[in-house]
């Protein structure tokens, strides 16, 4: 049998060049968007240790970070704030002088319009009892109270300079309470990146060490279950209809379905959070020397593009953009 087989789909894998040619999903510097923790009071970064390489910065490594950020060509930075006192209500979320809105402006001086100061609207890093919002007197969060805080919050992220504000809490109604509070304070042009869809998820371990979270308990009855998908869409859809220019999927890898299905079904564009513990998935197995970490870096991001992000948070943001860079 000669000739046969007839089709051959190795033939546009047969070089460096052909493969580059024919890639259908890209990877970009603008594409991506690093996170960061600014501590307050810190004197020194310090280390995560279930994130190995991602630290605690200062409010200097912090502008040095986003200094080469910029010149490195992300799409931004998403700024964490870690106060030194916790309280029942997070009232250094709303302080102007509290570690979040200080870092906002650190950034903002320090990118000029170079990238995009994206803060994390949340009151989790704030509280006492480490849930993203307040608690009613029967211990519950309480929905509607934290709405007020986070149209004030939001207030005093735009106040500082933030160019977009990210509201992460899950609470129903949060992306109309922000953008009413944000245009009622002449905040027009403030962009709303929403974290739309949003899973309980065991994969966001690390991240309570990454802001010395106190949460005992779980976020089951505020973010979503993980069996459904329909009410993604769902989330989705109120968000854009409250006001949001952008959403959000998260986490990412357990979710590229997800991601997929929300690209599909919206045209406004979608970002997807690579989140702390699929980055220390990474990091754990390759510090043990079972995967390739750079091939398996590059896998990650290729693939939550290929599900159909325009946009990645990723703690490998900026080692990735030096990567592409040089290619
Ligand atoms: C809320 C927030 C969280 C993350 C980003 N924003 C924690 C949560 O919702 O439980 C997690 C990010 C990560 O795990 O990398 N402030």
């Amino acid at each position: 049998m000669s000739g046969f087989p007839e089709v051959r789909p190795r033939r546009l894998r047969t070089s460096a060049a052909v493969r580059r040619l024919v890639a259908e999903t890209t990877l970009e510097p603008r594409q991506l968007v690093l996170p960061l923790f600014v501590r307050e009071g810190a004197r020194e970064p310090i280390a995560i240790k279930s994130m190995p390489g991602v630290v605690q910065h200062t409010r200097d490594t912090a502008r040095k970070a986003i200094a080469e950020a910029a010149q490195l060509g992300l799409g931004g930075v998403m700024l964490f704030g870690i106060p030194s006192v916790k309280d029942e209500t997070g009232s250094g979320a709303l302080d102007p002088e509290g570690i979040l809105n200080v870092a906002i402006e650190d950034a903002v001086s320090e990118a000029g319009d170079a990238l995009l100061v994206m803060s994390d609207l949340c009151l989790d890093e704030f509280t006492s009892h480490g849930h993203c919002g307040v608690l009613d007197a029967a211990g519950r969060v309480d929905n509607d109270a934290t709405l007020a805080i986070y149209a004030e919050m939001g207030v005093a992220h735009a106040s500082a300079g933030a160019h977009v504000v990210g509201p992460s809490g899950m609470m129903d109604g949060q992306v109309g309470a922000v953008r009413t509070a944000l245009d009622a304070a002449g905040f027009v042009d403030t962009v709303i990146l929403a974290y739309a869809v949003k899973y309980a998820s065991a994969f966001f371990g690390p991240f309570r060490e990454a802001v010395d979270s106190s949460l005992t308990g779980d976020r089951n009855t505020y973010q979503q279950d993980n069996a459904n998908s329909r009410e993604a869409i769902r989330e989705v859809d109120l968000d854009i209809a409250e006001g949001a220019d952008m959403v959000m999927v998260k986490p990412a890898l357990a979710y590229l379905d997800i991601i997929r299905q929300v690209r599909d079904h919206v045209n406004v564009p979608v970002a997807a959070y690579n989140i702390s513990g699929e980055y220390a998935m990474v990091e754990a197995a390759a510090a043990n020397g079972w995967i390739d970490r750079d091939r398996a870096i590059m896998e990650t991001l290729t693939a939550i593009r290929r599900a159909g992000a325009d946009t990645i948070l990723t703690y490998w943001a900026t080692e990735t953009a030096q990567t592409l860079n040089h290619r």
